[in-house]
């Protein structure tokens, strides 16, 4: 049983066949119909959502299945059901559990219990699926990942920093992180980051300037700069992340032919400024239709490992 809780459950293999299905999938997208019948996914939120929960629910139709789409305030999981007993429950009549919570060790204790691939939608560790849909795009314009430079500005300390530090080492990326002091990435997150660059020729580095983290780079990143969870510290995020916002003179620091990244939703004129995520080297709406393309690849992937796949078409 194959899970995806964190950007590193995939090998520097896996995550190649991953993205490269993602390309299959995206050229032709109804020849993968492992969920037939229909079988069902549950995707639950714990939090709010836009393009994770259309992706899924679009993805898992074209796939031939049902997603189930919950709002665990509104399950037994929001009133404190203990999560192995929901796991066993949803496990013996969903094919998978997609689920965007708190903390990665609800997302363990899912995957221990369930018996059926369990796929991180968000936690405040990772954000796997978003860093499969920002490699995926990369590949489409770069042709390849390994070697490539990318700088991630703003909060070092969230979801998405960690997914780029994890996701790129994997891939053979040179990841750079530039975050105020107080921000930075989680260090055990650091640790395995370079623990995996050292296999794959990547590497890795934590800064504290936004020029110094943006020179010469291939790809720009940022996110809010307030996470989910973190709306009370606002004022505060708001004075410390201002020299961290990327701008066009940020970028100008980059390389000349650099592309912007950003997961969405974003916050014009906060972390990153309306003329950058509206202009030319934005590739913000190919990466946001690439979470549809992905996950399917991701779900069709985990399921042909689970067992649980019915006969597919056109494998
Ligand atoms: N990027 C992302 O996960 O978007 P949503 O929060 O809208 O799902
Ligand atoms: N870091 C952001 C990502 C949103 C998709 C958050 O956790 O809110």
């Amino acid at each position: 049983m194959r899970h995806l809780l964190r950007d590193d459950d995939l090998s520097p293999e896996e995550q190649a066949a991953v993205l490269r299905l993602a390309l299959e999938v995206k050229a032709e997208p109804h020849a993968r119909q492992p969920l037939a019948g229909p079988r069902t996914v549950a995707v639950l939120f714990d939090k709010s959502s836009t393009r994770t929960r259309v992706s899924f629910s679009v993805g898992i139709a074209d796939l031939g299945g049902s997603a189930l789409i919950l709002d665990s305030a509104g399950t037994q999981v929001g009133r404190g059901e203990p999560i192995p007993d929901t796991a066993r429950v949803l496990g013996r009549m969903v094919s998978a559990i997609v689920w965007r919570t708190h903390a990665q060790s609800g997302l363990e204790q899912m995957a221990e219990h369930s018996g059926v691939p369990v796929v991180n939608a968000l936690s405040e560790e990772a954000h796997p699926c978003q860093l499969l849909a920002d490699w995926l795009t990369l590949l489409e314009h770069f042709g390849s990942l390994a070697g490539l430079t990318v700088a991630y500005v703003g909060d070092g300390a969230n979801n998405m920093a960690h997914s780029y530090l994890l996701g790129g080492a994997t891939a053979g990326m040179h990841v750079r992180v530039g975050a105020p002091e107080g921000f930075a990435p989680w260090d055990s997150i650091v640790a395995d980051a370079e623990r995996i660059a050292a296999t794959t020729g990547g590497s890795v580095a934590v800064l504290t300037d936004p020029v110094e983290t943006v020179r010469g780079a291939d790809v720009v990143i940022t996110d809010t700069w307030i996470s989910m969870g973190h709306e009370q510290e606002r004022e505060q995020r708001l004075t410390t992340f201002q020299p961290y916002s990327v701008t066009s003179d940020l970028v100008a620091h980059a390389h000349a032919d650099a592309v912007v990244l950003h997961c969405l939703p974003a916050y014009r004129g906060l972390e990153i400024a309306a003329d950058v995520i509206d202009g030319p080297r934005s590739l913000v709406w190919d990466e946001a239709e690439n979470r549809l393309h992905a996950q399917k690849a991701l779900l069709v992937w985990l399921l042909e490992r689970s067992g649980a796949t019915t006969s597919p078409l056109g494998t």
